[in-house]
């Protein structure tokens, strides 16, 4: 049987019309394994991505040149420019379809600058989408995957967005299939970000004078743990390799964690290369219970309950 012809479907080869709006989340790694630095500069990883319900908007309109405004997060500090992951992003993918990057793009943010949630990862999957639609070039998602992979080593996965095993420098993206379970989580939010690259150059540092802790290994318990459903067998296989650079780069990170354990969480990490931490939590309600503590405690700017996983890049 063939379907139907519709009429949005001549739309969607020639582009859209009207705005094109993309919801994108942020990420934490529920594993970050981190393994020798590479002769690219990168260091080689063995990681569990979890797209969490923290989101940035991406408006795309039609326009005579590539402009981006932003609101939200970040506003004044972020540059608008041609170094705008979301310009690039915009640029990347005209430039592969062999179109122009013509578009007026607003992102609304939410989720924070440099906060090791991937925000600036987020906003180039989130162009990526939006442009393709308004551009009617109507690539398939592992194609914009690719073009992510040369953007930055999270784009990928924010593309595709669920829970996924991440290698290479974390650009190689396969999901993770899992019954249907939505885990809470708190994530403080911190004052100020934290330099990625530093980060990482900080954790190389620890490991030559011996200071940082054992490399985390391979991720079979967490993956087992995710397939049971049951938070408080997951509380104890998170881990991230880039916790003790974290806290080195920022101690006070070391107050923030303590106080959502003693709040009740079941487990708390450093979200990336921090200075964000995210906190497990058994429900919903003890979400709420965790966010109010650690906000009491004055230990971070901003605490806010959220679920995951949630979808990668998506038109609302
Ligand atoms: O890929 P992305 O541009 O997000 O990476 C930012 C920086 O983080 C890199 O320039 C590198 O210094 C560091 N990095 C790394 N190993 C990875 C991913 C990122 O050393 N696997």
């Amino acid at each position: 049987m063939t379907e139907a012809w519709r009429p949005e479907d001549d739309e969607e080869r020639r582009g859209a019309s009207g705005p094109v709006r993309v919801r994108v989340p942020a990420k934490v790694n529920l594993h970050l394994g981190v393994g020798p630095l590479r002769r690219d500069g990168y260091h080689e990883l063995n990681t569990v991505y979890h797209a969490i319900s923290i989101y940035d908007e991406l408006t795309a309109r039609r326009g005579d040149t590539l402009t981006l405004t932003m609101e939200g997060e970040g506003t004044g500090e972020l540059a608008l420019d041609d170094s705008n992951l979301v310009i690039r992003a915009a640029h990347a993918l005209a430039g592969y379809a062999g179109v122009m990057p013509h578009a007026r793009l607003h992102l609304r943010k939410q989720i924070p600058l440099a906060g090791g949630l991937a925000g600036g990862s987020a906003d180039a999957a989130a162009a990526l989408v939006a442009c393709d639609a308004l551009w009617g070039t109507g690539l398939s998602r592992d194609e914009l995957a690719g073009i992510a992979a040369d953007l930055g080593s999270d784009v990928p996965f924010l593309i595709h967005g669920g829970t996924a095993l991440g290698t290479g420098r974390g650009e190689a993206v396969s999901p993770v299939l899992a019954r249907p379970t939505s885990w809470h989580w708190v994530v403080a939010i911190a004052d100020g970000g934290l330099s990625t690259p530093e980060a990482y150059r900080e954790l190389d540092r620890l490991r030559d004078t011996g200071a940082a802790g054992p490399p985390l290994g391979s991720t079979d318990a967490l993956l087992g743990a995710l397939r049971q459903r049951d938070p408080r067998v997951l509380a104890p296989t998170l881990g991230n390799d880039l916790q003790d650079a974290a806290l080195a780069m920022r101690p006070t990170l070391a107050a923030t964690l303590k106080a959502g354990e003693a709040a009740g969480a079941l487990a708390g990490i450093v979200s990336g290369s921090g200075p964000t931490c995210v906190f497990l939590t058994a429900d919903a309600a003890d979400a709420e219970r965790v966010a109010a503590e650690l906000e009491a405690a004055g230990v971070c700017r901003q605490a806010r309950t959220t679920h995951g996983p949630v979808h990668g890049a998506r038109i609302t």
